[in-house]
């Protein structure tokens, strides 16, 4: 870090742990810290496969985004975008289609910093602050009302976000709200970490969370389905990240080579 006010405004509290900077370092990111990096090491002591899990997250992230531009969507609003890192939805979606529109929602002031700095001059592509906990205020945002057209097919994005919604803020209305607020033709993608996979590790990874700015909830398989309401999912349904319409040699074999579902994903569509 070489000047703090370009890293971070000063009023972020840099010694707490927080998730976006830990999620930076599993995917082997820079964009972390001593404290975000001890976090996620003692993490990665009690369930080494999260690495891979989130590797796999943000490759499932760039193969829902490129399948949705290949299907003729061209507006995304995506909720918890993230520390900018490679295959940003932005450049996925251009690399389909220039024209599409992306609006990046996060509530991280480290978040929108970097976002900013990379995205300025990026054509078609936008970044609001707001809180998932408020969808009407992501929804009613000017600047979300004037770059997408909610009577047009639009994709929201969820991805890697509602886990971190805690039972009191009612995460399946926050997610309704946003199903609702799809028109016919629109699609959410979203994923979470689910417990099932690894039940021991529950309770010592969510207290590492709960000590970090940004307290996570594991939920179960059939809680995570229900995100989708009564949504279309398109194949192949609710799944484990890296079976998530797996694309290449690679992907097929990391598929392959870890089975189980530490993050679970899926794409519904509204008919
Ligand atoms: C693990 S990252 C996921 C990044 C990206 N979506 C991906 O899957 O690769 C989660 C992001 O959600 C953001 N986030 C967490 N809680 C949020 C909230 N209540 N409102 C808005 N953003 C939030 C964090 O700041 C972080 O940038």
């Amino acid at each position: 870090m070489t000047d703090r006010d370009d890293w971070a405004p000063k009023s972020v509290d840099l010694r707490t742990p927080n998730a976006a900077r830990m999620y930076d370092y599993y995917l082997g990111g820079k964009d972390n810290l001593a404290p975000d990096r001890t976090a996620a090491e003692a993490v990665l002591e009690i369930a080494p496969q999260i690495r891979i899990a989130a590797q796999q997250n943000r490759a499932f992230l760039g193969r829902a985004v490129r399948h949705l531009a290949e299907a003729g969507i061209r507006q995304f609003l995506d909720v918890g975008t993230g520390l900018p890192t490679q295959n940003n939805v932005h450049e996925v979606a251009h690399r389909v289609a220039p024209e599409s529109q992306v609006v990046y929602v996060d509530n991280d002031p480290v978040v929108l910093a970097h976002g900013r700095a990379i995205l300025a001059g990026s054509k078609n592509v936008h970044i609001v602050q707001a809180d998932l906990r408020r969808p009407d205020e992501i929804l009613d945002d000017p600047e979300v009302r004037e770059r997408l057209d909610f009577d047009r097919p639009i994709a929201i994005l969820l991805v890697a976000i509602v886990h971190f919604l805690q039972e009191a803020d009612d995460p399946a209305a926050v997610v309704a709200r946003f199903r609702d607020a799809l028109p016919s033709g629109g699609y959410l993608v979203l994923s979470h970490v689910c417990g099932d996979a690894l039940p021991d590790a529950v309770a010592p990874v969510t207290e590492i969370y709960r000590r970090s700015s940004t307290p996570i909830i594991t939920r179960s398989t059939e809680r995570i389905r229900g995100f989708f309401g009564d949504l279309e999912l398109v194949e192949p349904g609710l799944a484990n990240v890296s079976a998530w319409r797996p694309d290449t040699v690679e992907a097929k074999r990391i598929s392959e080579k870890y089975p189980q579902s530490y993050f679970l994903a899926g794409v519904g569509r509204k008919s």
